[in-house]
């Protein structure tokens, strides 16, 4: 029998964080690699382990924290999900709508994604960002599979202007102070958690891939489905399989995150401030 969660499900989550923060943020962002130094500009932080919101999903990754961080940047109030959760942890695809359903359910109507990614497009190189323009999902299921909640979204929905297109010229005019390197391109999704065959990078440029990555495409979709603004930043810290010598592995894409961790953050927080 399918069991899919109702309304209520999600408004216990939200009803706990908006008792601990007491107002409704307008812009969440959920932090992949590469953004610590994000979390720690965020001013009167409140900060709660994701274990104590009720109904919540649980973090199994040992570089992701597990975080929820609320508070301003340049006086803008935003929610910030320091770590999160990736199909290949276990979780399925409709699990992962989970959080992005919740903050729908707490008031938040705008949502900034960021990732690692490896790059497929050879003019990219590991310190770059991309603008996600688009992406592609080929494998697996939907995050919205099952029964649909109506509070939340409709039961089909559109994704023809799933980044949202004013958020991606903001994002734009910022890249041009930027100190790093930012292109605008395609994500493509792969479950993980083995990095990809040469072969399957070859397929992905062919089918208009310029990054791929693990995470975001469950995320983005949830939010197509409840209707929020969306924008998608990626952090390139690798040349893919087969564009480079030897194998990608992580410890390549952590320490270049850990490199660009700076210029990355600086550029979401001038996003951030001008959204
Ligand atoms: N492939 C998939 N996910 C990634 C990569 C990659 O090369 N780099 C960072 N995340």
């Amino acid at each position: 029998m399918l069991s899919g969660h109702d309304y209520d499900y999600y408004r216990k989550a939200a009803d706990y964080i908006h008792d601990r923060i007491g107002y409704i943020p307008e812009t969440a962002i959920i932090l992949g690699t590469g953004c610590a130094p994000f979390a720690d500009r965020i001013e009167s932080p409140i900060v709660f382990p994701y274990a104590e919101i009720p109904n919540f999903l649980v973090t199994t990754n040992a570089s992701h924290p597990g975080n929820m961080i609320a508070g301003t940047v340049g006086g803008k109030r935003v929610i910030c999900m320091n770590g999160r959760f990736h199909y290949y942890e276990g979780y399925s695809m409709e699990e992962l709508s989970i959080p992005v359903h919740v903050l729908h359910a707490l008031g938040v109507r705008q949502l900034i994604l960021t990732n690692a990614a490896g790059a497929v497009n050879q003019e990219y190189a590991p310190g770059d960002a991309m603008i996600i323009q688009d992406h592609i999902k080929l494998f697996l299921g939907s995050p919205m599979r099952g029964p649909n909640v109506p509070e939340l979204g409709p039961r089909f929905f559109g994704v023809s202007d799933l980044y949202t297109k004013t958020l991606r010229d903001v994002a734009r005019s910022c890249a041009e102070r930027s100190s790093m390197k930012i292109h605008e391109g395609v994500y493509m999704f792969f479950p993980g958690p083995q990095f990809e065959t040469a072969a399957e990078i070859r397929a992905a440029r062919l089918l208009g891939a310029d990054a791929v990555g693990m995470s975001t495409v469950t995320e983005a979709l949830t939010a197509a489905h409840c209707s929020m603004q969306l924008l998608g930043i990626a952090l390139i810290t690798n040349m893919c399989t087969g564009l480079t010598t030897g194998n990608v592995d992580g410890s390549e894409v952590s320490d270049v995150a850990a490199t660009a961790a700076k210029a990355f953050s600086s550029f979401l927080l001038d996003i951030v401030r001008n959204l």
